[in-house]
């Protein structure tokens, strides 16, 4: 059994039956407190880390968590600390002072995670730690993907691509995201699970191996130029998100190297669909962003109605703490050319999206029509 996760929940629909929906379309960040609220539900505030080192924070979060709570008429209001650690500390502050009744954050390391979280259980405020888990941060609950197995996706997707490009004992390079997120220490958990046998046994060479400091799209470019310049000879690269395997990409490009090189990524951006389309990237890890919100809101929605929520039926050990938090573990999906299909018939992307101009026939190619 993997460490930290002991059971996985299964995520059911929101159960909140009530309620008008809420009437506030005006495409900002907050709502709640109008006419569709829900009298008898406190409000929740949400605070996304940045929109920079994912395209699903400034996008897919904000708006499927938007959607769940607007559907059950509850008010929140979501902000996005842009990076900002001072900025994220300021934005709790003003949601614990207007007396949010449920506070929800995706932090931006566990430092600052921890004294937010620590300040609203102080003033009586349920907690949630969304998609990253806040280390000894004590949340209330835990609302993520299975991040060892996305690790482990990606590493076996790597495996999948050097096999077909039939390389002897090929040099790997691993581009590891922030070392200040837990959830970058969980996937590299899981894809050396699967590349350190590899690593042993002979069958790669492993190459450099380097975190990139909050996830920064910029450095991870300035990184892997620099190993690729010391190792000319690297054939395979494990990022580990779209952001990062996309600076991967510009380098390889830059290099006439891109095709011949795999490299991997996750969370399923329109850019990392259209590098696999376009043969650059190797795979991408989907995960259900829609599901993780519904999730997450359902959990809200009840503390918000002083309700004890009832789907959070996992737990994951916080390995700081040692205490087990109670989850909800959602599971990922391994992307390739032949399934990016799956995303957009999930709603996560559109055709429109994905299918410009340049990728119309890689698109027809993979039966997307
Ligand atoms: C999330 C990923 C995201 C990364 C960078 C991680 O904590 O799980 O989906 O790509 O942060 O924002």
């Amino acid at each position: 059994m993997r460490k930290g996760i002991f059971a996985l929940a299964a995520v059911g629909l929101l159960a909140t039956s009530s309620v008008a929906a809420c009437g506030d379309d005006s495409g900002s960040d907050s709502s709640g407190g109008g006419t569709g609220s829900n009298a008898s539900a406190g409000k929740v505030g949400i605070i996304l880390p940045d929109t920079k080192s994912s395209q699903r924070w400034g996008t897919d979060d904000p708006k499927f968590l938007k959607a769940a709570f607007d559907a059950a008429g509850v008010p929140v209001e979501i902000q996005n600390a842009q990076g900002d650690k001072t900025q994220f500390q300021t934005i709790a502050d003003g949601m614990i002072s207007s007396g949010v009744k449920v506070l929800m954050i995706v932090n931006l390391d566990s430092g600052t995670g921890k004294a937010v979280l620590e300040k609203a259980k102080k003033a009586g405020i349920a907690t949630i730690d969304y998609d990253r888990l806040t280390l000894s941060g004590g949340a209330d609950y835990y609302v993520s993907f299975d991040n060892v197995k996305v690790g482990e996706l990606q590493g076996q997707g790597l495996v999948d691509c050097l096999t077909e490009k039939k390389y002897t004992k090929p040099v790997v390079a691993e581009l590891n995201g922030s070392p200040t997120d837990n959830n970058a220490t969980l996937f590299a958990q899981g894809y050396d699970s699967v590349l350190n046998p590899k690593y042993a046994d002979g069958t790669y060479a492993k190459g450099p191996n380097q975190p990139v400091p909050d996830w920064d799209n910029a450095q991870a470019g300035t990184i892997f130029e620099q190993m690729l310049t010391s190792n000319k000879n690297i054939k395979g690269v494990l990022a580990a998100n779209d952001g990062l395997g996309n600076a991967v990409i510009s380098v390889l490009k830059k290099n006439k190297l891109n095709g011949q090189v795999p490299v991997t990524g996750q969370d399923a951006t329109v850019q990392g669909l259209q590098n696999i389309l376009a043969g650059d990237q190797c795979m991408t890890v989907y995960k259900a962003i829609k599901k993780e919100a519904d999730a997450a809101s359902e959990l809200a929605i009840a503390l918000a109605k002083q309700q004890k929520p009832t789907t959070a039926t996992g737990t994951t050990k916080d390995p700081e703490s040692g205490k087990d938090v109670p989850s909800v573990l959602l599971d990922p999906e391994s992307i390739t050319k032949d399934t990016v299909k799956k995303v957009i018939d999930d709603g996560f992307v559109t055709k429109d999206a994905v299918c410009t101009a340049d990728f119309a026939k890689a698109c027809t190619d993979a039966g997307i029509s």
